[in-house]
């Protein structure tokens, strides 16, 4: 049995170097925090990109780096400011997130981001030919790297190859525009398991690759002259201990964080007011700013819940070259301006906006003290941000209320599911989250606690390489003919 190598543009940690000295920092986004655990173990190799372009590296801290990099399990992919710019912020976040998260109109088809996208996609899996044997197990996440699979195949045709997908696939009728549809579904189905969140992105997929490719499919398999592919949902999990037991801790350590502070002195301030929490990536995906539109429509249709509400927003800065990032950081922070300047009273302030990634026990802090989640994603894959912050509900109150169009709303059917797009139904929904006795939000939370503890990141993990294994073994025969 060989070792198990992870293969994700991110790593979990990003490196910064500061006055000659190298700084690593936790990497934020669904994929670096959920796999960060189960990488923790110890067994693997994670290869990616260390978060610095080879012109922000001085040659004589390439040792350092690797060195820096090793700590944490991970060797690093080295790319230019170039590659970058057309495989990162081009074809990854200029062409495939909008397009597969139904933004057809911010989807931009350029060659050059293409070929940018093939080029760095294939020094990823020279890395992989070069650091695994034929008996390691090869692990690709994500759309950065979809050619990878195949890649690594026509090298290692005897390798096992799975591929997971943390953002949606889009339906036929959507992914058919891509000038590109027929390299990308050849480049997946170099994998022997091809992993998607829910139900309804795996039969996406199914369906391009049959009425694009013309292939047989029966059932999730696809076949090959030499191969089957499974196709499979595995919703991802959290790492459901690390929060609970965080938020127990930060419950009875006594010791408060200045946010911590800040929190406490708002609910002494202003007793009975509700703290209503937002936490995203700064992405158009996450609908943040029609969220706050919505926020605004609650207070002028309940105008009684004025100086008795908090909106918070925490949004992480996210792919700040990528133009339409710009107009939305611009968009939100003249929103909340208008709204606070609008209706802020002197003892109160209707929306607190942070822009900035915040420590783990920061995080914590927010999610323990609020009395209602809002999460209201136009499309996302997952959305863990839901998840966790049900897991530090350690009394089990608190109010989730969650975008249908999230991956995770297939799970937490408990939770106040809405329509981002519907702000008389948000309006309605808020209200009644604010109202919720005590007894019924313990009773959503019971299940969907229970829910999230058995069916954790580690199990999600341990399915996946388990289907892996057991689709590697029956391919096996085929290809060695
Ligand atoms: P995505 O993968 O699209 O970013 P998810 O909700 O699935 O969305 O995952 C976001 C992850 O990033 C969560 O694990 C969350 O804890 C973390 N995160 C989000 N915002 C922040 C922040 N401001 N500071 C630190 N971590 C954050
Ligand atoms: O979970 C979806 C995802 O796109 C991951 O692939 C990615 O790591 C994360 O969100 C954050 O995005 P980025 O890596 O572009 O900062």
């Amino acid at each position: 049995m060989g070792k198990t190598i992870i293969i994700s543009n991110r790593l979990p940690v990003q490196l910064q170097i500061s006055n000659g000295t190298i700084d690593a920092i936790p990497s934020v986004g669904g994929l670096a925090t959920g796999m960060k655990s189960v990488h923790s173990g110890g067994e693997s190799l994670w290869v990616g990109w260390s978060g610095l372009t080879d012109e922000e590296t001085p040659a004589a801290l390439e040792n350092e780096i690797d060195v820096a990099l090793k700590k944490h399990g991970c060797a690093k992919i080295k790319l230019t400011e170039k590659e970058i710019e057309g495989f990162y912020f081009g074809f990854s976040n200029r062409t495939v997130w909008p397009l597969f998260h139904y933004f057809s109109e911010y989807t931009e088809f350029e060659l050059e981001f293409w070929n940018t996208y093939k080029a760095v996609n294939q020094k990823f899996a020279d890395a992989i030919i070069e650091k695994s044997h034929d008996n390691d197990t090869i692990w690709v996440h994500d759309y950065q790297l979809m050619l990878v699979p195949q890649m690594v195949r026509e090298k290692r045709p005897n390798t096992s190859i799975g591929f997971f997908l943390h953002i949606p696939f889009p339906s036929y009728e959507i992914f058919r525009t891509l000038p590109w549809r027929e390299e990308v579904l050849e480049g997946l189905l170099g994998s022997d398991l091809i992993g998607f969140h829910t139900y309804d992105y795996e039969r996406h997929f199914l369906s391009s690759v049959r009425r694009l490719l013309g292939l047989d499919v029966s059932f999730n398999d696809v076949y090959l002259e030499n191969r089957v592919i499974k196709v499979d949902s595995f919703p991802m999990g959290i790492d459901y201990k690390k929060f609970a037991s965080a938020a127990k801790k930060h419950d009875s350590n006594g010791k408060d964080s200045d946010l911590q502070i800040k929190l406490n002195s708002h609910k002494q301030s202003a007793p009975g007011t509700k703290l209503i929490l937002s936490i995203d990536r700064l992405d158009y995906s996450k609908g943040i700013a029609k969220r706050i539109n919505a926020f605004e429509y609650f207070l002028n249709k309940y105008p009684e819940y004025k100086e008795k509400v908090r909106l918070i927003i925490l949004a992480v800065p996210s792919r700040s070259n990528v133009p339409q990032y710009q107009l939305l950081k611009r968009e939100i922070d003249e929103l909340v301006g208008r709204i606070n300047g609008e209706l802020s009273t002197v003892n109160w302030t209707p929306i607190w906006y942070f822009y900035r990634s915040l420590p783990f026990e920061n995080l914590i802090d927010l999610y323990t003290s609020s009395d209602i989640a809002w999460l209201t994603p136009l499309r996302d894959g997952m959305n863990l941000v839901a998840k966790e912050y049900i897991a530090t509900r350690t009394d089990k109150t608190g109010v989730l209320i969650l975008s249908e169009m999230a991956g995770s709303a297939n799970e937490m059917n408990e939770a106040l599911l809405i329509n981002p797009n519907n702000f008389e139904e948000q309006a309605d929904t808020l209200k009644t989250a604010i109202t919720m006795p005590e007894e019924e939000q313990i009773s959503r939370n019971t299940f969907l606690q229970k829910r999230l503890e058995r069916y954790n990141v580690e199990v999600w993990a341990n399915e996946f390489m388990g289907a892996l294994n057991r689709k590697s073994e029956e391919n096996e025969p085929f290809i060695s003919q």
